[in-house]
């Protein structure tokens, strides 16, 4: 009975609240050396964003999104008093993009960036609904590790989430983005390079000053927070005043990356890595988002199909391809309320072309859910890191999450809360009063959070600092 299986997949996949707070000693000790010095595995990157936003920031700012699921182009008016509107498109980027030369990438973003101003910004005359001369401030919302020394530049330390664009590593994209602006004659003038988490940081805070972590778990997965220059050693020699904040991008997801000592990695998860355009690096990614979660599963039924297991004398080439099944598939299972899982039955009959049983279709479900519960542990131990290196755990605090993960998968929210009161409960009970830690979902996030950063940025430079 493939049922009885399960027990195997529980064991493997299973987070004890011993384990996990293990992980949360060994994250908050990364988190500090990388605080400490240059070039660590978790890099926490300054990002010179000094600081929260006042709420009062006004004017007009455009921005471009890169890294998760779609390319999107924001207009953003910020009205002052907290008041903001957004207009927004969305553009697919295809996955021969991922892999072509970089600056050709940056084309495509600004040939969209022009779509969307011939869209959005012209009068009824087509002409610009600018003054002449004017240029409007971008925020890039670039959402992959980089090393930054302004807030207008930015080196792209390495591509992740399956990004392979050449001539990109190494290079400062803020340079390169602004060379394919000049091609399109943008009348736009790129004033920060932001990360995603660093956007949804910014713009949840500006939603409410109790949000003080933003977290992101969709394609990828990776945390901010606001740090006192005071505490980040290896940026001293900038003469930075000790008393201000910088927003810190902790670039998590490459936690454990390389040595492996921390983290539960099973035999799937190691063919995932060893398999990936980066092998080694992402270690905590590679476990916890959307990019791979589904294949980890994948994995598992084709351990399950050489074994004679499953699907017997059926065709199962489709399901043998790399990638095959998305994660957002396994949300769909999971959602599934019906009796028959008829949910399940259509996914694998539409996108594999393979005939399921009932007991089948259960124990896929229940495979699904063990590799989800995982990454939501996962999730909170290093949300938990954060907390207990900020001390945020008796006054409490938000953390506002982005990320279609956490905003679509069924009980993914309510399993990252159960994982924080295992780690902070006493004894390794958990707390049954309200946990002061909770996640929310920050939406718009990044769009309207680079567009405060570039606000921020202008009354920077209009004060000289
Ligand atoms: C979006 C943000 O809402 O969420 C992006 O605008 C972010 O910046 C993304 O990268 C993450 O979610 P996903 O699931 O699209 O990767
Ligand atoms: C990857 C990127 C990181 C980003 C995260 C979420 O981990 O390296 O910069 O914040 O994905 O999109």
């Amino acid at each position: 009975m493939i049922g009885d299986r399960l027990r195997k997949y529980e064991s493997l996949f299973k987070l004890t609240p011993e384990h996990m707070r293990r992980l949360v000693k060994a994250f908050t000790e990364a988190l500090d050396l990388g605080l400490a010095k240059p070039k660590q595995v978790v890099p926490m990157e300054p990002t010179f964003v000094f600081g929260w936003p006042s709420r009062q920031e006004q004017g007009d700012f455009l921005t471009l999104d890169l890294g998760g699921t779609n390319l999107r182009v924001c207009l953003v008016t910020l009205q002052g008093e907290g008041k903001f509107e957004i207009t927004q498109s969305k553009y697919q980027l295809k996955e021969e993009q991922k892999q072509e030369d970089g600056q050709k990438l940056f084309d495509f973003c600004a040939e969209c960036l022009k779509k969307f101003v011939d869209a959005h910004l012209t009068d009824e005359n087509g002409g610009l609904r600018l003054k002449p001369g004017e240029n409007l401030p971008f925020g890039f919302t670039f959402s992959y590790p980089c090393s930054q020394e302004r807030i207008d530049h930015g080196e792209l330390i390495r591509w992740t989430k399956g990004f392979q664009n050449p001539h990109t590593e190494g290079q400062d994209v803020a340079a390169m983005f602004r060379k394919s602006l000049e091609r399109f004659n943008l009348p736009i003038e790129l004033t920060a390079l932001v990360n995603d988490t660093t956007g949804t940081l910014i713009a949840s805070h500006y939603a409410n000053p109790k949000s003080k972590i933003a977290v992101v778990l969709g394609t990828g997965c990776n945390a901010a927070y606001m740090e006192h220059v005071k505490n980040i050693p290896k940026i001293k020699h900038l003469g930075i005043d000790d008393n201000t904040q910088m927003a810190s991008n902790c670039e998590w997801g490459a936690f454990d990356s390389f040595e492996h000592e921390h983290l539960p990695r099973t035999k799937y998860d190691v063919i995932v890595d060893e398999t990936s355009s980066k092998p080694g690096e992402q270690a905590f990614e590679k476990l916890i988002s959307g990019l791979y979660l589904g294949e980890i599963l994948r994995l598992i039924l084709c351990e399950l199909i050489d074994e004679d297991v499953l699907f017997l004398g059926q065709d199962t080439s489709q399901l043998e391809i790399p990638y095959a099944l998305d994660t957002a598939l396994l949300s769909l299972m999971e959602n599934d309320q019906t009796d028959a899982l008829l949910t399940v039955i259509g996914i694998f009959a539409h996108f594999f072309a393979l005939e399921t049983a009932i007991e089948e279709r259960q124990f896929f479900r229940a495979l699904a859910h063990l590799i989800v519960v995982r990454a939501a542990r996962l999730g909170a131990c290093g949300i938990a890191a954060i907390v207990s290196r900020m001390d945020y755990l008796e006054e409490g605090c938000l953390v506002g999450v982005e990320g279609s993960l956490y905003n679509k998968y069924p009980g993914f929210v309510e399993t990252v809360h159960e994982g924080l009161q295992d780690i902070f409960g006493e004894q390794g009970r958990r707390v049954l009063i309200p946990l002061n830690i909770i996640t929310h979902h920050a939406e718009d996030g990044s769009g309207l959070g680079s567009a405060i950063i570039a606000a921020m940025t202008r009354i920077r430079l209009d004060a000289g600092l």
